[in-house]
């Protein structure tokens, strides 16, 4: 059997390792990979990964080594033409052609809507492995490159806490996460912040003022406010603003990490997570599974239809809020 693999959306670490797995799994049992390159553009426009002799098929050593490195080598992007009917329609009709029956496609809820489209007008067997720096998907504990994500955040937040405590300030620091606020509690969390905002709970201004000044009058002379991008009063500059008028007691500087977070060598967990889902998804694949996702839950592999994996955003367990809330007083 020919499968195809590719990323799409946002880029994420670990996916290299996800590519490796999807390689590894099928060629060891006898079935050939082709990569496709930058996602469900690359397909439209018949981009396939070739190895250094001009072959299209992506043999077992062309993966040697690249679970260590971030982002992606088959590319990743958001395709505007997909998004058409015709561009699904062509679609199908180039992977027919090219005789490829099995895809994985490594991304997050865009890329699952995606395939869901794709499968209204091609027979081949199409599964998703979750990789998305947000964490934010129903059927699977974690994504892939969520850990390496927070590893990065929370360096950077006990970097920015040194000059913060010098100075006596308080600094926002602004993580990724449009809709989910994963990335911004465990940030918090990992870094001991005081203060967390994400678009889950309400971000009452005169509140944190109110809790702020009772951290002032405590002695506290700096403090660490993570905001995920999402939030409904906005990001670090926004909030600062609306802070500052609201009479916050502390001198304010804010910082966007931004795609800062998508990049770098992805953690053990993020490798482990996308060897697992990688090779899970040929294995449904070859069972002639469709339309899934492949999750880990708890310690077992969960497949889990692409409707209800995109139904709506994980929800964040408040219990991590309270618990920041407990240990910031
Ligand atoms: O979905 C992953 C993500 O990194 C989000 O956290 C972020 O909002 C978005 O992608 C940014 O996308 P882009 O790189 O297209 O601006």
């Amino acid at each position: 059997m020919k499968i195809g693999v590719f990323c799409s959306g946002g880029d994420a670490p670990g996916m290299n390792a996800c590519i490796r797995a999807v390689v590894r799994a099928a060629g060891s049992r006898g079935h050939e990979v082709v990569g496709i390159r930058r996602g469900y553009q690359g397909l439209l426009d018949q981009e396939f990964y070739r190895d250094v002799d001009g072959n299209c098929v992506m043999s077992l050593r062309s993966v040697s080594g690249i679970s260590p490195r971030g982002g992606t080598i088959l590319g990743s992007s958001r395709s505007d033409e997909f998004r058409t009917e015709a561009g699904q329609k062509k679609a199908a009709t180039i992977l027919k052609d090219q005789g490829i029956e099995g895809i994985v496609a490594i991304g997050g809820d865009g890329t699952f809507r995606g395939a869901m489209a794709l499968a209204r007008h091609w027979s081949g067997s199409i599964v998703g492995c979750p990789g998305t720096i947000d964490n934010d998907l129903i059927g699977s504990d974690y994504t892939i490159g969520f850990s390496t994500a927070v590893q990065t955040a929370m360096h950077a937040v006990d970097k920015v806490r040194d000059t913060a405590e010098s100075h006596d300030r308080m600094f926002l620091i602004e993580v990724m996460g449009r809709h989910s606020g994963y990335i911004g509690v465990h940030t918090a969390l990992a870094s001991a912040a005081e203060v967390v905002c994400i678009p889950e709970t309400d971000t009452d201004i005169p509140e944190i003022v109110a809790q702020l000044q009772a951290m002032r009058q405590r002695g506290k002379t700096s403090v660490m406010l993570v905001v995920a991008e999402g939030d409904e009063r906005g990001g670090a500059v926004e909030l600062q603003q609306k802070l500052a008028e609201a009479g916050c007691p502390f001198p304010m500087r804010s910082i966007v990490l931004g795609h800062l977070l998508r990049g770098g060598s992805p953690t053990a967990e993020d490798r482990i997570l996308a060897s697992r889902t990688g090779d899970f998804a040929v294995r449904l694949i070859l069972e002639g599974k469709t339309g899934v996702m492949a999750g880990i839950v708890g310690e077992a592999d969960k497949a889990t239809p692409f409707e209800e994996t995109v139904a709506q955003h994980r929800t964040i367990p408040l219990t991590l809020i309270d618990l920041l809330e407990t240990l910031s007083t």
